[in-house]
């Protein structure tokens, strides 16, 4: 890498570096902190500068494949990561994404004591969810904030859940899920992310929602008070129980409009029973229904049985009829 100016602290603070760590291979971490870097660029939260440490080179494949210079890559080798964080943050970058390789390495240990969030990408499967272990506790050796990411996501399947439960007690989950689409493979083969192939699409639109929830937490990383007295922390059930405030919210409104249905058809209404009595009524002519229910089989007995209730020549009380 070329020499860098000297960094000022007081006017340039240092970049803030995101690590995408995950032992187990295809979890999706070049996927997603490509993706991640691009959104966090077009979003103004740039200039950002990519590190591929992975020997295998995905992410600088796909660099070489983009069309666009943004964001920056940078060619560094990991014992010198401390050096180059330094001449980038002084060169003006303000976040720096590394990609990691599938390994659980002295190296990797390294990368992510330089990280100010290490993020664990992970499919949801068993095999995934057995792997993340060693890479967590490198993480939690370091005492480093971990953020998991479930990814390849099938919609609606039940596994999805259950995985963010299990990463869940081993640290914060992020709450956009990113789903299987073919629109997330495709775009890495040539050089650009799912919001440059398709901007309106549905996988746009979860990277920029991810983009938004690390942007919030990197500002709380660095305690940007002016940024978080513009946002502040929402109260917790805005926050947490979304869906539950809105459905109590539909349902008083489709209760109150139930509610000022039925008065209203109350008083608008002749004077006829409900219309599921009207099948049983007995008694009424012409709709003059005197009010009490009776049922249809009071008429008789059934067909072909004899009539075994009291009558006129049995007496109902006293003495026991003899035959
Ligand atoms: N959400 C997704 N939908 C569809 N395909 C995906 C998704 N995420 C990743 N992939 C695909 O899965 C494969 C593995 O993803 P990726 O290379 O990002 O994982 P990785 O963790 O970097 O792998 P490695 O450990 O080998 O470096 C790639 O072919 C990628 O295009
Ligand atoms: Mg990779």
């Amino acid at each position: 890498m070329t020499q860098l100016p000297d960094r000022d602290p007081e006017t340039t603070p240092l970049a803030q570096v995101v690590v995408f760590a995950s032992q187990k291979g295809g979890s999706g971490k070049t996927t997603v902190s490509a993706h991640l870097a691009v959104e966090a660029e077009r979003a103004g939260a740039g200039p950002v500068a990519l590190i591929d440490t992975d020997p295998q080179g995905s992410m600088a494949k796909w660099w070489n494949a983009r069309a666009s210079d943004t964001p920056a890559f940078a060619h560094i080798s990991v014992p010198d990561l401390a050096r180059d964080i330094e001449a980038l943050s002084a060169a003006g970058y303000r976040l720096i994404v590394i990609d990691t390789p599938p390994a659980i390495t002295s190296a990797i240990s390294e990368i992510v004591s330089h990280a100010d969030l290490v993020v664990l990408p992970t499919r949801p499967s068993p095999h995934d969810l057995r792997a993340v272990g060693p890479t967590v506790d490198i993480v939690q050796h370091q005492n480093k904030p971990l953020v998991f990411v479930v990814n390849s996501a099938t919609a609606r399947a039940r596994i999805t859940g259950e995985t963010a439960i299990a990463l869940s007690q081993h640290g914060t989950v992020a709450p956009v899920t990113l789903h299987h689409r073919v629109d997330f493979a495709a775009s890495m083969i040539d050089g650009r992310t799912v919001g440059e192939a398709n901007p309106g699409g549905r996988s746009a639109a979860e990277i920029s929602q991810l983009w938004a929830y690390f942007d919030e937490r990197l500002a709380r990383l660095r305690g940007d008070t002016a940024r978080l007295i513009d946002n502040p922390l929402k109260t917790f059930d805005e926050d947490i129980l979304t869906p539950v405030p809105k459905a109590l919210a539909q349902l008083k409104q489709s209760g109150e409009s139930a509610a000022a249905a039925a008065v209203k058809q109350a008083l608008e209404a002749p004077e006829t029973p409900p219309a599921a009595l009207s099948s049983h009524r007995f008694g009424d002519v012409a709709g003059q229904w005197d009010g009490i229910e009776r049922r249809r089989e009071d008429t008789g007995p059934p067909p072909g049985k004899p009539d075994r209730r009291a009558s006129a020549s049995r007496p109902a009380f006293g003495k026991r009829f003899s035959a």
